[in-house]
Protein backbone atom coordinates (compact mmCIF):
# COMPACT_ATOMS: atom_id res chain seq x y z
CA UNK A 1 0.00 0.00 0.00
CA UNK A 2 1.37 3.49 -0.92
CA UNK A 3 1.73 6.50 1.51
CA UNK A 4 -0.89 8.67 2.05
CA UNK A 5 1.11 11.80 1.50
CA UNK A 6 4.24 12.82 0.75
CA UNK A 7 6.96 14.38 2.92
CA UNK A 8 6.95 17.12 1.19
CA UNK A 9 3.82 18.57 0.70
CA UNK A 10 0.54 17.92 -1.62
CA UNK A 11 -1.29 19.95 -3.94
CA UNK A 12 -4.47 20.85 -2.10
CA UNK A 13 -6.82 19.65 -4.83
CA UNK A 14 -7.08 17.70 -8.17
CA UNK A 15 -7.68 21.18 -9.67
CA UNK A 16 -4.44 22.19 -8.14
CA UNK A 17 -2.78 19.20 -9.47
CA UNK A 18 -3.70 19.47 -13.03
CA UNK A 19 -3.11 23.16 -12.64
CA UNK A 20 0.48 22.55 -11.61
CA UNK A 21 1.09 19.95 -13.88
CA UNK A 22 -0.29 22.36 -16.72
CA UNK A 23 2.21 25.18 -15.49
CA UNK A 24 5.15 22.71 -15.94
CA UNK A 25 3.84 21.71 -19.28
CA UNK A 26 2.79 24.65 -20.79
CA UNK A 27 6.55 26.42 -21.23
CA UNK A 28 9.09 27.30 -23.85
CA UNK A 29 8.37 24.04 -25.35
CA UNK A 30 4.84 25.41 -26.86
CA UNK A 31 5.16 29.35 -27.40
CA UNK A 32 8.82 29.34 -28.39
CA UNK A 33 10.07 25.73 -29.59
CA UNK A 34 7.21 23.61 -31.28
CA UNK A 35 6.84 26.58 -33.55
CA UNK A 36 9.92 27.07 -34.88
CA UNK A 37 10.71 23.13 -34.83
CA UNK A 38 7.68 22.36 -36.89
CA UNK A 39 9.20 25.39 -39.00
CA UNK A 40 12.63 23.37 -39.60
CA UNK A 41 11.04 20.43 -40.38
CA UNK A 42 8.31 22.00 -42.76
CA UNK A 43 5.01 22.07 -40.85
CA UNK A 44 1.85 19.56 -41.36
CA UNK A 45 3.03 16.26 -41.70
CA UNK A 46 5.39 17.31 -38.68
CA UNK A 47 2.62 18.40 -36.84
CA UNK A 48 0.32 15.23 -37.66
CA UNK A 49 3.47 13.04 -36.16
CA UNK A 50 3.55 15.27 -33.36
CA UNK A 51 -0.15 14.68 -32.24
CA UNK A 52 0.21 11.16 -32.90
CA UNK A 53 3.39 11.17 -30.59
CA UNK A 54 1.07 13.16 -27.39
CA UNK A 55 -1.80 10.81 -28.16
CA UNK A 56 -0.50 7.47 -28.46
CA UNK A 57 2.76 7.49 -26.48
CA UNK A 58 2.71 10.72 -24.74
CA UNK A 59 -1.06 10.42 -22.61
CA UNK A 60 0.02 6.94 -21.52
CA UNK A 61 3.77 7.98 -20.56
CA UNK A 62 2.22 10.74 -18.76
CA UNK A 63 -0.36 8.02 -17.05
CA UNK A 64 2.55 6.01 -15.75
CA UNK A 65 4.66 8.69 -14.64
CA UNK A 66 1.77 9.67 -12.38
CA UNK A 67 0.71 6.56 -11.19
CA UNK A 68 4.56 5.83 -10.80
CA UNK A 69 4.67 8.68 -8.79
CA UNK A 70 1.53 8.66 -6.60
CA UNK A 71 2.21 5.03 -5.38
CA UNK A 72 5.89 5.99 -4.28
CA UNK A 73 5.40 9.21 -2.98
CA UNK A 74 8.55 10.04 -3.14
CA UNK A 75 11.74 11.67 -5.59
CA UNK A 76 11.60 9.53 -8.90
CA UNK A 77 15.07 7.65 -7.69
CA UNK A 78 13.56 6.68 -4.42
CA UNK A 79 10.32 5.92 -6.00
CA UNK A 80 11.92 3.42 -8.38
CA UNK A 81 13.84 2.20 -5.57
CA UNK A 82 10.83 1.37 -3.30
CA UNK A 83 8.80 0.43 -6.56
CA UNK A 84 11.36 -2.62 -7.60
CA UNK A 85 11.58 -3.61 -4.21
CA UNK A 86 7.61 -4.30 -3.53
CA UNK A 87 7.15 -5.28 -6.89
CA UNK A 88 10.15 -7.98 -7.24
CA UNK A 89 11.65 -5.96 -10.09
CA UNK A 90 15.60 -5.56 -10.47
CA UNK A 91 17.09 -1.86 -8.77
CA UNK A 92 18.80 -1.52 -11.87
CA UNK A 93 14.54 0.31 -12.78
CA UNK A 94 16.51 2.84 -10.75
CA UNK A 95 18.38 4.25 -13.59
CA UNK A 96 15.21 6.00 -14.60
CA UNK A 97 15.16 7.94 -11.49
CA UNK A 98 19.02 8.82 -12.30
CA UNK A 99 18.74 9.73 -15.51
CA UNK A 100 16.28 11.71 -15.24
CA UNK A 101 17.80 14.12 -12.78
CA UNK A 102 20.44 14.33 -15.11
CA UNK A 103 18.36 15.04 -17.80
CA UNK A 104 16.09 17.89 -15.55
CA UNK A 105 20.20 19.60 -15.18
CA UNK A 106 20.72 20.02 -19.00
CA UNK A 107 16.92 20.85 -19.86
CA UNK A 108 17.21 23.80 -17.11
CA UNK A 109 20.35 24.47 -17.78
CA UNK A 110 19.36 26.06 -20.99
CA UNK A 111 15.73 26.40 -20.65
CA UNK A 112 17.31 29.45 -17.98
CA UNK A 113 19.06 31.21 -20.82
CA UNK A 114 16.27 31.10 -23.25
CA UNK A 115 13.68 32.06 -20.20
CA UNK A 116 16.41 35.11 -19.52
CA UNK A 117 15.53 35.99 -23.74
CA UNK A 118 12.43 36.12 -22.85
CA UNK A 119 12.40 38.29 -19.75
CA UNK A 120 14.89 40.89 -21.21
CA UNK A 121 12.39 40.91 -23.83
CA UNK A 122 10.13 42.17 -21.71
CA UNK A 123 12.04 45.29 -21.07
CA UNK A 124 13.10 45.49 -25.03
CA UNK A 125 9.61 45.27 -25.62
CA UNK A 126 8.62 47.94 -23.39
CA UNK A 127 11.81 50.49 -24.65
CA UNK A 128 9.46 51.16 -28.02
CA UNK A 129 12.23 49.42 -30.59
CA UNK A 130 9.89 47.51 -32.21
CA UNK A 131 7.57 50.59 -32.71
CA UNK A 132 6.96 49.56 -37.09
CA UNK A 133 9.59 47.54 -37.20
CA UNK A 134 10.41 45.38 -40.22
CA UNK A 135 11.31 42.18 -40.27
CA UNK A 136 15.30 43.40 -40.63
CA UNK A 137 15.03 45.59 -37.91
CA UNK A 138 13.16 42.84 -35.53
CA UNK A 139 16.20 39.99 -36.17
CA UNK A 140 18.90 42.92 -35.80
CA UNK A 141 17.75 43.40 -32.29
CA UNK A 142 17.64 39.76 -31.77
CA UNK A 143 20.83 39.01 -32.99
CA UNK A 144 22.51 42.16 -30.60
CA UNK A 145 21.07 41.03 -27.41
CA UNK A 146 21.93 37.58 -28.22
CA UNK A 147 25.30 38.60 -29.18
CA UNK A 148 25.96 39.75 -25.71
CA UNK A 149 27.63 37.65 -23.27
CA UNK A 150 27.23 40.20 -20.62
CA UNK A 151 23.29 40.61 -21.02
CA UNK A 152 22.61 37.02 -21.76
CA UNK A 153 24.17 35.76 -18.47
CA UNK A 154 22.96 38.76 -16.07
CA UNK A 155 19.77 37.05 -17.31
CA UNK A 156 20.18 33.73 -17.11
CA UNK A 157 21.42 34.58 -13.53
CA UNK A 158 18.38 36.38 -12.83
CA UNK A 159 15.17 33.29 -14.48
CA UNK A 160 17.66 30.94 -12.42
CA UNK A 161 17.55 32.52 -9.74
CA UNK A 162 13.76 33.84 -9.02
CA UNK A 163 13.56 29.92 -9.68
CA UNK A 164 15.49 28.53 -6.76
CA UNK A 165 13.56 31.56 -5.00
CA UNK A 166 10.18 30.27 -5.54
CA UNK A 167 11.39 26.00 -5.25
CA UNK A 168 12.68 27.06 -2.24
CA UNK A 169 9.68 28.17 -0.75
CA UNK A 170 7.91 24.76 -0.86
CA UNK A 171 5.86 23.58 -3.97
CA UNK A 172 2.06 24.47 -2.37
CA UNK A 173 2.83 27.91 -1.68
CA UNK A 174 3.93 30.34 -4.45
CA UNK A 175 3.36 27.93 -7.26
CA UNK A 176 -0.09 26.72 -6.70
CA UNK A 177 -1.39 30.66 -6.29
CA UNK A 178 1.06 31.82 -9.26
CA UNK A 179 -0.29 29.15 -11.78
CA UNK A 180 -3.49 29.61 -10.95
CA UNK A 181 -3.61 33.18 -12.37
CA UNK A 182 -0.91 32.82 -15.04
CA UNK A 183 -2.51 30.07 -16.98
CA UNK A 184 -5.56 31.39 -17.83
CA UNK A 185 -3.86 35.14 -18.57
CA UNK A 186 -1.61 33.05 -21.10
CA UNK A 187 -3.92 31.67 -22.92
CA UNK A 188 -6.37 34.87 -23.25
CA UNK A 189 -3.68 36.60 -24.09
CA UNK A 190 -2.62 33.95 -26.79
CA UNK A 191 -6.35 33.79 -28.03
CA UNK A 192 -5.96 37.99 -28.61
CA UNK A 193 -2.73 37.47 -31.11
CA UNK A 194 -4.43 34.77 -32.81
CA UNK A 195 -7.64 37.47 -33.60
CA UNK A 196 -4.58 39.71 -34.40
CA UNK A 197 -2.80 37.06 -36.78
CA UNK A 198 -6.27 36.70 -38.72
CA UNK A 199 -6.11 39.99 -39.64
CA UNK A 200 -2.40 39.95 -40.67
CA UNK A 201 -3.50 38.59 -44.10
CA UNK A 202 -1.58 36.01 -44.14
CA UNK A 203 -3.67 33.53 -41.73
CA UNK A 204 -5.11 30.59 -44.08
CA UNK A 205 -1.15 30.57 -45.17
CA UNK A 206 -0.03 29.65 -41.50
CA UNK A 207 -2.72 27.29 -41.11
CA UNK A 208 -2.31 25.65 -44.23
CA UNK A 209 1.40 25.38 -43.56
CA UNK A 210 0.54 24.02 -39.61
CA UNK A 211 -2.22 21.62 -41.29
CA UNK A 212 -1.54 19.93 -44.85
CA UNK A 213 0.36 17.27 -44.40
CA UNK A 214 2.92 16.82 -47.55
CA UNK A 215 5.19 14.14 -46.08
CA UNK A 216 8.22 14.52 -48.34
CA UNK A 217 8.82 17.45 -46.33
CA UNK A 218 9.38 14.95 -43.54
CA UNK A 219 12.47 13.23 -42.90
CA UNK A 220 13.31 10.53 -40.36
CA UNK A 221 15.49 12.90 -38.30
CA UNK A 222 12.02 14.97 -38.47
CA UNK A 223 9.95 12.12 -36.90
CA UNK A 224 12.48 11.96 -34.12
CA UNK A 225 11.78 15.40 -33.78
CA UNK A 226 8.47 15.67 -33.54
CA UNK A 227 8.83 12.91 -31.06
CA UNK A 228 10.87 14.77 -28.87
CA UNK A 229 8.88 17.58 -29.06
CA UNK A 230 6.15 15.48 -27.87
CA UNK A 231 8.21 14.57 -24.43
CA UNK A 232 9.62 17.65 -24.14
CA UNK A 233 6.29 19.75 -24.25
CA UNK A 234 4.62 17.51 -21.92
CA UNK A 235 7.17 17.50 -19.18
CA UNK A 236 7.72 13.62 -19.95
CA UNK A 237 10.74 11.12 -19.42
CA UNK A 238 12.49 12.57 -16.53
CA UNK A 239 10.30 12.19 -13.51
CA UNK A 240 9.01 15.56 -13.25
CA UNK A 241 5.84 14.57 -13.93
CA UNK A 242 6.46 11.69 -11.72
CA UNK A 243 7.41 14.16 -8.94
CA UNK A 244 4.01 15.84 -9.36
CA UNK A 245 2.36 12.98 -9.26
CA UNK A 246 3.75 12.33 -5.81
CA UNK A 247 1.98 15.38 -4.15
CA UNK A 248 -1.41 14.29 -6.26
CA UNK A 249 -4.46 13.07 -4.05
CA UNK A 250 -5.06 9.90 -3.49
CA UNK A 251 -8.60 9.82 -4.75
CA UNK A 252 -8.13 12.16 -8.22
CA UNK A 253 -8.72 10.45 -11.52
CA UNK A 254 -5.06 9.82 -13.96
CA UNK A 255 -6.69 9.23 -16.98
CA UNK A 256 -8.78 12.22 -16.86
CA UNK A 257 -6.13 14.20 -15.24
CA UNK A 258 -3.59 13.17 -17.89
CA UNK A 259 -6.06 13.79 -20.74
CA UNK A 260 -6.46 17.44 -19.62
CA UNK A 261 -2.79 18.28 -18.95
CA UNK A 262 -2.41 16.91 -22.43
CA UNK A 263 -5.51 18.85 -24.71
CA UNK A 264 -4.04 21.62 -22.54
CA UNK A 265 -0.88 21.25 -23.58
CA UNK A 266 -1.56 21.07 -27.01
CA UNK A 267 -4.17 23.90 -27.32
CA UNK A 268 -1.81 25.67 -26.74
CA UNK A 269 1.39 25.09 -28.85
CA UNK A 270 -1.12 24.68 -31.63
CA UNK A 271 -2.02 28.55 -30.72
CA UNK A 272 1.12 29.80 -30.53
CA UNK A 273 1.97 28.70 -34.15
CA UNK A 274 -1.38 29.93 -35.16
CA UNK A 275 0.08 33.04 -33.87
CA UNK A 276 3.61 32.85 -35.24
CA UNK A 277 3.08 31.67 -39.16
CA UNK A 278 0.84 34.10 -40.39
CA UNK A 279 3.18 36.34 -39.26
CA UNK A 280 6.11 34.99 -40.49
CA UNK A 281 4.30 34.71 -43.90
CA UNK A 282 3.03 38.31 -43.75
CA UNK A 283 6.32 39.66 -42.88
CA UNK A 284 8.91 37.70 -45.33
CA UNK A 285 10.32 36.22 -42.78
CA UNK A 286 11.60 32.60 -42.76
CA UNK A 287 9.42 29.26 -41.86
CA UNK A 288 12.69 27.66 -40.66
CA UNK A 289 14.54 30.34 -38.86
CA UNK A 290 15.16 28.61 -35.39
CA UNK A 291 15.54 29.66 -32.12
CA UNK A 292 14.82 33.16 -32.92
CA UNK A 293 11.47 32.92 -34.48
CA UNK A 294 9.44 33.74 -31.68
CA UNK A 295 11.53 36.40 -30.96
CA UNK A 296 11.43 38.54 -33.85
CA UNK A 297 7.63 37.80 -34.92
CA UNK A 298 6.08 38.46 -32.26
CA UNK A 299 7.36 42.17 -31.10
CA UNK A 300 6.52 42.42 -35.24
CA UNK A 301 3.28 41.76 -34.62
CA UNK A 302 2.95 44.07 -31.60
CA UNK A 303 5.07 46.93 -33.01
CA UNK A 304 2.42 47.21 -35.25
CA UNK A 305 -0.13 47.20 -33.02
CA UNK A 306 -2.03 50.38 -31.08
CA UNK A 307 -1.44 50.05 -27.78
CA UNK A 308 1.43 47.01 -28.91
CA UNK A 309 4.26 48.64 -26.58
CA UNK A 310 1.85 47.34 -23.99
CA UNK A 311 0.87 44.15 -25.17
CA UNK A 312 4.00 43.19 -25.96
CA UNK A 313 5.31 43.20 -22.66
CA UNK A 314 2.15 41.43 -21.13
CA UNK A 315 3.09 38.91 -23.25
CA UNK A 316 6.80 38.38 -22.61
CA UNK A 317 6.05 38.92 -18.88
CA UNK A 318 3.67 35.99 -19.15
CA UNK A 319 6.28 33.89 -21.16
CA UNK A 320 8.46 34.41 -18.59
CA UNK A 321 5.96 33.38 -16.03
CA UNK A 322 5.35 30.11 -18.45
CA UNK A 323 8.69 29.34 -17.95
CA UNK A 324 9.46 29.49 -14.42
CA UNK A 325 6.44 27.24 -13.75
CA UNK A 326 8.02 24.83 -15.72
CA UNK A 327 11.68 25.36 -14.25
CA UNK A 328 10.39 24.32 -11.20
CA UNK A 329 9.48 21.35 -12.09
CA UNK A 330 12.39 20.65 -13.86
CA UNK A 331 14.46 21.49 -10.12
CA UNK A 332 11.77 19.13 -8.35
CA UNK A 333 13.42 15.87 -8.82
CA UNK A 334 16.25 16.00 -8.03
CA UNK A 335 15.39 18.46 -5.50
CA UNK A 336 13.40 15.97 -3.89
CA UNK A 337 15.63 13.34 -3.86
CA UNK A 338 18.56 15.55 -1.86
CA UNK A 339 15.81 16.39 0.58
CA UNK A 340 15.51 12.87 1.38
CA UNK A 341 18.73 11.44 0.63
CA UNK A 342 20.44 14.44 3.18
CA UNK A 343 17.61 15.32 4.90
CA UNK A 344 18.32 19.09 4.73
CA UNK A 345 15.98 21.57 3.78
CA UNK A 346 14.70 22.76 0.39
CA UNK A 347 16.33 25.41 0.51
CA UNK A 348 20.03 23.81 0.43
CA UNK A 349 18.79 21.30 -2.12
CA UNK A 350 17.50 24.70 -3.95
CA UNK A 351 20.33 26.17 -3.86
CA UNK A 352 22.64 23.47 -5.21
CA UNK A 353 20.44 22.11 -7.55
CA UNK A 354 20.08 25.44 -9.05
CA UNK A 355 23.47 26.64 -8.94
CA UNK A 356 24.76 23.21 -10.75
CA UNK A 357 22.30 24.13 -13.77
CA UNK A 358 23.30 27.78 -13.57
CA UNK A 359 26.96 26.64 -14.29
CA UNK A 360 26.34 24.26 -17.19
CA UNK A 361 24.35 26.97 -18.77
CA UNK A 362 26.76 29.10 -19.14
CA UNK A 363 27.98 27.17 -21.86
CA UNK A 364 24.51 28.02 -23.73
CA UNK A 365 24.65 31.62 -22.96
CA UNK A 366 27.96 31.67 -24.81
CA UNK A 367 26.51 29.88 -27.75
CA UNK A 368 24.93 32.76 -29.71
CA UNK A 369 28.24 34.98 -28.94
CA UNK A 370 31.57 34.07 -27.81
CA UNK A 371 31.06 30.47 -28.00
CA UNK A 372 29.35 30.50 -31.25
CA UNK A 373 32.30 28.23 -32.94
CA UNK A 374 32.28 26.04 -30.55
CA UNK A 375 30.87 22.59 -31.63
CA UNK A 376 30.25 20.11 -29.09
CA UNK A 377 28.10 17.20 -31.27
CA UNK A 378 29.45 17.36 -34.72
CA UNK A 379 27.83 20.95 -36.23
CA UNK A 380 26.48 21.66 -33.05
CA UNK A 381 26.62 24.07 -30.31
CA UNK A 382 26.44 23.55 -26.77
CA UNK A 383 23.29 24.76 -26.76
CA UNK A 384 22.13 22.79 -29.89
CA UNK A 385 23.81 20.35 -28.06
CA UNK A 386 22.17 20.00 -25.12
CA UNK A 387 18.66 20.37 -26.76
CA UNK A 388 19.52 17.33 -29.03
CA UNK A 389 20.87 14.98 -26.08
CA UNK A 390 18.31 16.13 -24.07
CA UNK A 391 15.10 16.06 -26.08
CA UNK A 392 16.03 13.30 -28.70
CA UNK A 393 17.92 11.05 -26.72
CA UNK A 394 17.39 10.97 -22.35
CA UNK A 395 13.53 12.09 -22.46
CA UNK A 396 12.16 9.34 -25.33
CA UNK A 397 14.84 6.98 -23.51
CA UNK A 398 13.03 8.10 -20.26
CA UNK A 399 9.78 7.19 -21.54
CA UNK A 400 10.36 4.05 -23.26
CA UNK A 401 11.65 2.83 -19.78
CA UNK A 402 9.01 3.82 -18.11
CA UNK A 403 6.30 2.61 -20.27
CA UNK A 404 8.63 -0.92 -20.07
CA UNK A 405 8.16 -0.78 -16.69
CA UNK A 406 4.71 0.06 -15.68
CA UNK A 407 3.52 -2.44 -18.48
CA UNK A 408 5.79 -5.46 -17.62
CA UNK A 409 7.47 -5.02 -14.27
CA UNK A 410 5.22 -3.14 -11.89
CA UNK A 411 2.88 -5.39 -10.04
CA UNK A 412 -0.23 -5.15 -11.59
CA UNK A 413 -2.65 -5.07 -8.67
CA UNK A 414 -1.15 -1.15 -8.66
CA UNK A 415 -1.58 0.10 -12.02
CA UNK A 416 -5.35 -1.03 -11.45
CA UNK A 417 -5.68 -0.05 -8.34
CA UNK A 418 -4.22 3.79 -9.23
CA UNK A 419 -5.86 4.11 -12.46
CA UNK A 420 -9.28 2.81 -11.27
CA UNK A 421 -10.01 1.18 -14.06
CA UNK A 422 -10.54 -2.66 -15.01
CA UNK A 423 -11.85 -4.84 -18.14
CA UNK A 424 -11.27 -3.28 -21.23
CA UNK A 425 -10.34 -0.04 -20.28
CA UNK A 426 -7.19 -1.96 -18.41
CA UNK A 427 -6.76 -4.02 -21.24
CA UNK A 428 -6.09 -0.76 -23.75
CA UNK A 429 -4.37 0.97 -21.27
CA UNK A 430 -1.86 -2.22 -21.21
CA UNK A 431 -1.83 -2.65 -24.82
CA UNK A 432 -0.33 1.27 -25.46
CA UNK A 433 2.34 1.08 -22.08
CA UNK A 434 3.10 -2.65 -23.19
CA UNK A 435 3.45 -2.07 -26.89
CA UNK A 436 2.36 0.50 -28.80
CA UNK A 437 4.94 3.34 -26.70
CA UNK A 438 7.77 1.77 -26.58
CA UNK A 439 7.97 -0.08 -29.67
CA UNK A 440 7.00 3.58 -31.20
CA UNK A 441 9.86 5.23 -29.69
CA UNK A 442 12.21 1.93 -30.64
CA UNK A 443 10.96 2.47 -34.20
CA UNK A 444 11.72 5.56 -33.93
CA UNK A 445 15.57 5.46 -32.67
CA UNK A 446 16.35 2.79 -34.73
CA UNK A 447 15.60 4.74 -37.81
CA UNK A 448 17.31 7.48 -37.12
CA UNK A 449 20.28 6.07 -35.67
CA UNK A 450 20.79 2.54 -37.77
N1 LIG B 1 7.31 21.19 -20.80
C1 LIG B 1 8.04 22.41 -20.64
C2 LIG B 1 7.87 23.25 -21.87
O1 LIG B 1 7.24 22.85 -22.79
C3 LIG B 1 9.48 22.16 -20.34
C4 LIG B 1 9.68 21.22 -19.21
C5 LIG B 1 9.37 21.41 -17.93
C6 LIG B 1 10.17 19.92 -19.29
N2 LIG B 1 9.66 20.29 -17.22
C7 LIG B 1 10.13 19.37 -18.03
C8 LIG B 1 10.62 19.19 -20.35
C9 LIG B 1 10.52 18.07 -17.81
C10 LIG B 1 11.02 17.89 -20.12
C11 LIG B 1 10.96 17.32 -18.88
O2 LIG B 1 8.36 24.35 -21.91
Amino acid sequence: MSAPESVHGMWSSRLMFILAASGSAVGLGNIWRFPYVAGENGGGAFVIVYLACIFLIGIPILSSEILLGREGRQSPIHTMKTLTKTSGANGAWQFIGWMGALAGFVILSYYSVVAGWAMAYVFEMGSGVFVNADGATASQVFADFTGSPGKVVLWHSIFMLLTMFIVARGITEGLERTVKYLMPALFALLLVLVGYAMNSGHFMEGVAFLFSFDFDKLTGAGVLMAMGQAFFTLSLGMGAIMTYGAYMPKDASILSSATSIALIDTSMALLSGLVIFPLVFANGLESSAGPGLMFVTIPIAFGSMSGGTFFGVMFFVLVSFAAITSAISLVEPALAWFVEKLNTSRRNGAIVVCTIAWALGLGSAFSTNIGSELYLLPGMTFFDSMDYVSNNIMLPLGGMLIALFTGWFLSQDIVARQLQISGGKLIMFKVLVRFVAPIGVGLVFINTFI
